[in-house]
């Protein structure tokens, strides 16, 4: 039996969680979903954002379907994201984004880089160790290259190898692998890169970088489709994977049932994918399109439709192809 782990994490995790959730149960009622609580809110109730018997529960699932998590204001604070992100070795972080006449798949180092967790704050000066290893790069790069021979398509790799060393070895290893891979390739300065993107979204297939970089691109990215509402993620693994939107816990518009759950149930549509139903992803990213289609939006994208009402809309259309 698929075991779905579901970490609803704060703000609006509580509300596109549950409408991402519905559709994976509507499709395979037979998973078996269990929640894990992680978060500000279990930091508040226990003084611990995420201890070692959750990595354990998490371990357990299959997939793990994941809303976001608000920063605890504690000193020393270790990201959840990231601690969740390591300890279950999810490598890849891909980030597709999609629209009219581009598609686009972010494919960004999850592990190391200016996340390492590496630093010291002293009391007149902070450091943070950029790490790239050969190990890091080569195993983001094949991904990537494996995604660009799958799509026929271009591989940028994104750096800063005019300024920063560790990213010479980055680009230069990226380069090697694309050689060896018999794809069509190119790199760009970061900067560069995410203007670009922008600007001619269909010279883009596959882009490749480091994590915050990929961190960054991928929010600035969201912007050719109507913003963070839409942008789902996976982090993948060799034995663990996680699904979870782009956008972060989102307090601003959190308990008022507004937060668009489209970039949620793409996520859970990214998971149906992984764990082996093809066909069930392409049925939730029709539905989705059906019912904007339809006019049939939420806050984000000028329309009025609550978080709910839009994930019934998408309920019942895919209940009536079904
Ligand atoms: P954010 O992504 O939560 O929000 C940025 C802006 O986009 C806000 O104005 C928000 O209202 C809007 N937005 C985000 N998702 C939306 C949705 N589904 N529908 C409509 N509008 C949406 O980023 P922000 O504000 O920088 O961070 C808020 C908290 O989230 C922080 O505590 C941050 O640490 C955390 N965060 C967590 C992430 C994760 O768990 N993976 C990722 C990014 C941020
Ligand atoms: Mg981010």
């Amino acid at each position: 039996m698929t075991k779905i782990a579901v970490v609803e994490g704060d703000g609006i995790g509580h509300e596109v969680i549950p409408v991402a959730r519905s559709v994976l149960e509507l499709l395979h009622p037979e998973f078996d979903f269990f929640p894990v609580e992680v978060g500000y809110g279990m930091w508040e109730r226990t003084g611990c954002p995420c201890a070692d018997k959750e990595i354990r529960e998490l371990r357990e699932a299959d997939a793990i379907l994941f809303g976001a998590i608000t920063t605890p204001p504690m000193k020393d604070y270790q990201s959840v994201v990231l601690r969740i992100r390591k300890a279950l070795d999810l490598y890849a972080n891909l980030r597709p984004v999609k629209g009219d006449g581009f598609d686009i798949m972010i494919v960004r180092e999850n592990t190391e880089g200016l996340y390492s967790g590496i630093e010291e704050t002293g009391p007149d000066r902070a450091t943070t160790l950029r790490v790239v290893s050969r190990h890091g790069t080569e195993r983001i790069v094949r991904t990537a290259i494996r995604l660009a021979q799958e799509r026929v398509g271009l591989l940028t790799i994104g750096h800063k190898a005019n300024v920063i060393k560790s990213d010479v070895f980055f680009r230069d290893i990226c380069l090697a692998e694309a050689r060896a891979g018999g794809i069509a390739y190119n790199d760009k300065f970061i900067d560069a890169l995410s203007l670009d993107i922008l600007q001619h979204p269909k010279n883009y297939s596959v882009v490749v970088t480091t994590n915050m970089f990929g961190d960054i691109l991928s929010d600035v990215a969201s912007y050719l489709v109507g913003g963070l509402g839409l942008v789902p993620s996976a982090n993948i693994g060799d034995h663990y994977a996680l699904f979870e939107p782009v956008h972060g816990s989102a307090p601003d518009i959190a308990g008022k049932n507004i937060a668009n759950p489209i970039a949620a149930i793409r996520s859970a549509g990214m998971l149906l994918d992984y764990v082996g139903d093809k066909a069930g992803a392409v049925r939730v990213e029709s539905a989705i399109e059906t019912v904007l289609d339809r006019g049939f939006m939420t806050r984000d994208l000028g329309g009025s439709a609550g978080t709910r009402e839009f994930g019934n809309a998408v309920l019942n259309v895919l209940q009536q192809r079904a």
